[in-house]
C-alpha cells in the first residue's frame, strides 16, 4: 500500500510569532502536489517545519507518515521514514566532494544504526549506483568529483538537489523552488530531473509559481496558502489560473483570512517606518 504523509492542524511559530495557523494536507506516495500562495503566506515555513528545522516551533498539530508522528523526531530520523530533507546539511562543506557527501547521506538513511566511520555503503557498490543514477539523469559523471557547493551555479545547485533525490529515493520530497533565484538552466534541471524521477514510489510537493516546472510535472493537486492556512485545493487547472491571474481572486473568496494578511503587512510596514 502507498504511504501517506498527513499534516493535521499544524501550528508553527517563529520567534514566538504564530505563522502557520492550522494547516491540513494529505499526500500519498506517488502523487505530485503544487503548493502555491502569495509571498509571506507560510509556504517555506511549512517546508522547514516538515524538515524539523529548530527555529520553526510546532505549537500544535501533527505530522504523520503512516500514523507515526514526526514532530518529536530529529531531521535524520525523519529522513529514515522517507522524508526528503534538502537543507539538512551545511551549504558548503570545505574539502568534501559530491560523491563523498552522497555516500554518507545514503548510508545514514539505509543503515540507521551505523556509527561514524562504520557502516558506509561499500565504495564499489556505491560508485556503480551513483554512475547509473547520473547516467539515467543525463548528468556528467565528473560532477560527482566536484567539491560540494563550491562555486556551484544555480543550475549546479539544482543538479545536486536532483541527484540527492535520485540517490536517497525518499517517499516524500518537499522542494521549495523560490521563483526569483531560478535562472532558466536551473528551472530546466529541476523540471526535467523531477519528471525523470517521478514514479509510484516518490511523492513531490513542489512549492513554486513557475509555469514550466508545473507543466513538466503536472500536479494532481494544487493547494493555496493564505496567511498561514491552506484555503483552497484544486487540480492542475487551479495552478494554471493562479499563474495567470494571481491571488486577487483567492483574497476575495476568503476575506476574513485575507484581512489577517493585511494586518500583518501593516505591522511590517509600521516596523519598517519606525
Ligand atoms: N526565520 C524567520 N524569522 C522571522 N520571521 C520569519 C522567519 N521565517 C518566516 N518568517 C515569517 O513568516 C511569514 C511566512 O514566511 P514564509 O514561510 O517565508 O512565506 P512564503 O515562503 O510563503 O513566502 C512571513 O511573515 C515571514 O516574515
Ligand atoms: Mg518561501
Amino acid at each position: 500500500m502507498n504511504s501517506l504523509l498527513k499534516i493535521d492542524n499544524l501550528h508553527v511559530s517563529v520567534n514566538g510569532k504564530p505563522i502557520l495557523k492550522g494547516v491540513n494536507l494529505e499526500v500519498r506516495q506517488g502523487e505530485t502536489h503544487a503548493l502555491m500562495g502569495p509571498n509571506g503566506s507560510g509556504k517555506s515555513t511549512l517546508a522547514y517545519a516538515l524538515m524539523g528545522h529548530p527555529r520553526y516551533e510546532i505549537t500544535d498539530g501533527r505530522i504523520e507518515i503512516d500514523g507515526v508522528d514526526l514532530v518529536a523526531l530529529e531531521p535524520d530520523a525523519r529522513a529514515r521514514l522517507g522524508l526528503f530533507l534538502a537543507f539538512q546539511y551545511p551549504v558548503t562543506i570545505p574539502g568534501v566532494k559530491v560523491a563523498d557527501f552522497l555516500r554518507h547521506a545514503v548510508s545514514n538513511v539505509r543503515n540507521p544504526d551505523r556509527k561514524e566511520g562504520e557502516g558506509l555503503i561499500p565504495m564499489r557498490e556505491f560508485r556503480k549506483e551513483l554512475k547509473a543514477r547520473m547516467e539515467a539523469l543525463g548528468m556528467d559523471v565528473e560532477f560527482a568529483r566536484r567539491y560540494l557547493n563550491d562555486g556551484f551555479s544555480g543550475g549546479e545547485k539544482k543538479r545536486m538537489e536532483i541527484l540527492q533525490l535520485a540517490m536517497l529515493r525518499p517517499k516524500f520530497a518537499i522542494l521549495d523552488e523560490t521563483d526569483s533565484g531560478l535562472d532558466s538552466d536551473a528551472v530546466r534541471v529541476v523540471s526535467e530531473g523531477l519528471a525523470r524521477l517521478a514514479g509510484p514510489e516518490m511523492a513531490v510537493v513542489i512549492i513554486t509559481h513557475h509555469e514550466r516546472l508545473l507543466e513538466f510535472n503536472r500536479p494532481q493537486s494544487t493547494h493555496v496558502m493564505l496567511a498561514g492556512r491552506i484555503v483552497e485545493n484544486g487540480d492542475a487547472t487551479l495552478a494554471h489560473e493562479l499563474h495567470d491571474q494571481g491571488y486577487a481572486g483567492v483574497r476575495t473568496r476568503h476575506p476574513a483570512i485575507a484581512a489577517e494578511e493585511t494586518v500583518e503587512k501593516t505591522e511590517e510596514a509600521l516596523v519598517a517606518k519606525a
